[in-house]
């Protein structure tokens, strides 16, 4: 990665790497916002399957809500954007909790967390490095894994992120979620997100929103610009065309040397060894 494209991309705060387009105005004043008791939180670590769940909960309520770009994208001006909104509010975001204005966790806001494969997040954010313009350049797989394992990209570590948020695994507003679980049986995921958020909705609604939740609808939707091209709720795009690649899982393969999966391995064990829901995660 070149230390120029480096420094004129990202900043830290929190000593956790952010892209310029959260502006450190904005993140110093994040504490003080003003949540309310019906907002809901789409949190994830980047790649991790966010607009897949964005896709599904709007249409659970559809047409009655707002979903937000991300809370941490932008410059001050976000926060009043954000206090203007009338509707309820669907707001994504990528903070780990320690982040997370303190204000949603005392009003107990609901909050979904999606988890996927962190191999498979890599590989993901790796291509996602090299397809948009405002992250830094990567010279190889190889030298990505290495910064992604040191917690040096975007967002900082997937394993802190993960652990702050797995404190509150017992916390009855925060509903966590699996991509592999998604991609195994959409139905029976897309009902469980309906019952947490106490919305009615019968089989064949289900049936509906799982068609138009495939990963081959969504990408095909942005291609033919059936949905908006600058609406994303990853702050670090606004580009949606970037978003969708292959949407497989177990595509790590194809990317792990068997030294790279050996030392993966011996680290999320070594960081991961008091995990309850790490057990979960699908190798
Ligand atoms: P890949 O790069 O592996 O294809 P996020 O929304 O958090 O930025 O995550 C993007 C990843 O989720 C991308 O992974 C994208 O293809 C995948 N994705 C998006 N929509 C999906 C869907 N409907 N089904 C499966 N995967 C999906």
């Amino acid at each position: 990665m070149s230390t120029q494209s480096q420094t004129a991309l990202i900043h830290r705060f929190n000593g956790i790497p952010f892209t310029t387009r959260s502006s450190p105005d904005l993140l110093k004043s994040l504490d003080a916002f003003d949540a309310r008791e019906d907002d809901i939180l789409l949190v994830s670590y980047p790649k991790s399957g966010t607009h897949w769940l964005a896709q599904i909960i709007m249409q659970i309520y559809t047409p009655k809500v707002t979903l937000t770009s991300p809370i941490e994208f932008g410059d001050i001006s976000r926060v009043e954007e954000l206090n203007n909104l009338s509707s309820k509010r669907i707001i994504p975001t990528h903070l780990d909790y320690n982040m997370l204005p303190s204000n949603f966790k005392v009003k107990q806001c609901k909050a979904f967390y999606i988890i996927r494969n962190p191999k498979d997040t890599a590989v993901s954010m790796y291509h996602y490095y090299r397809d948009n313009p405002n992250l830094p350049t990567i010279d190889s797989w190889t030298v990505f894994l290495e910064l992604f394992l040191r917690g040096d990209v975007v967002c900082g570590s997937w394993f802190d992120h993960f652990l702050s948020w797995e404190e509150h695994k017992n916390d009855r507003n925060i509903l966590f979620l699996f991509y592999e679980d998604m991609k195994k049986d959409l139905p029976k995921v897309v009902k469980k997100m309906s019952v947490f958020l106490g919305v009615n909705i019968s089989d064949r609604e289900i049936k509906e929103i799982c068609e138009k939740s495939s990963f081959t609808e969504m990408k095909s939707n942005v291609e033919k610009e059936n949905s908006d091209p600058n609406h994303t709720v990853c702050a670090l795009t606004s580009n949606r065309k970037l978003i969708f690649r292959k949407g497989a899982v177990g595509d790590w393969k194809n990317h792990f040397t068997p030294k790279e999966n050996k030392m993966f391995e011996e680290m999320f064990k070594k960081k991961m060894k008091l995990s309850e829901l790490a057990k979960h995660i699908i190798y």
